[in-house]
């Protein structure tokens, strides 16, 4: 039984993510998919954990395999606690190359025993992030097709209403 983390912030998720995710169930038995609370980036998230984590439970409730919890600790713990073997990231441009190699490096200093492997962004989503997502939101700019339908309502009424 192979099964591998797909951490992050998700705030919200993309299409990107979910991307991912799925060829990542594709590959192992089971994900896990790891929403990070982080109360601290980027001014501190726009939807709660709790909102997170329901977005991508209604987003991969078709794939078998793939289960969906928060955490709140260093991702080896969780890799440990959970008996996964792999963490899984999504690389687009070259731009996150820099920050996930620094992660993955400090990933393998505190656990050996945990792989960080990387699957490729397909062309449509290589640009694609969260936080360009929240800015085209924020300047009234349509995300449809880049998220998926349901968080983009709650986007539009989240920013429609103000933080
Ligand atoms: O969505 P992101 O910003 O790419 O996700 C980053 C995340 C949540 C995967 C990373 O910040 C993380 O692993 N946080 C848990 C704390 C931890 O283990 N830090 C040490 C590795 S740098």
């Amino acid at each position: 039984m192979k099964r591998a983390l797909c951490p992050g912030t998700f705030d919200p998720m993309t299409n990107g993510h979910l991307d991912i995710i799925e060829r990542a169930a594709g590959i192992f038995d089971e994900v896990i998919v790891a929403v990070a609370l982080s109360p601290d980036k980027g001014g501190g998230p726009l939807f709660t954990i709790d909102e997170r984590v329901a977005f991508l439970r209604e987003a991969t409730a078709h794939l078998a395999g793939v289960s969906v919890r928060p955490f709140d600790s260093l991702l080896v713990d969780l890799a440990r606690e959970l008996d996964a073997t792999a963490i899984v990231k999504g690389l687009r441009a070259v731009t996150d190359f820099e920050r996930e190699f620094q992660m993955a490096q400090l990933n393998y200093r505190l656990d050996r025993a945990v792989e960080t492997m990387f699957i490729v962004a397909i062309p449509d989503y290589m640009y694609l992030s969260s936080s360009a997502v929240k800015e085209i939101a924020e300047h009234g700019g349509s995300v449809k097709g880049l998220v998926p339908d349901h968080v983009n309502e709650r986007l539009v009424d989240r920013l429609r209403k103000g933080r």
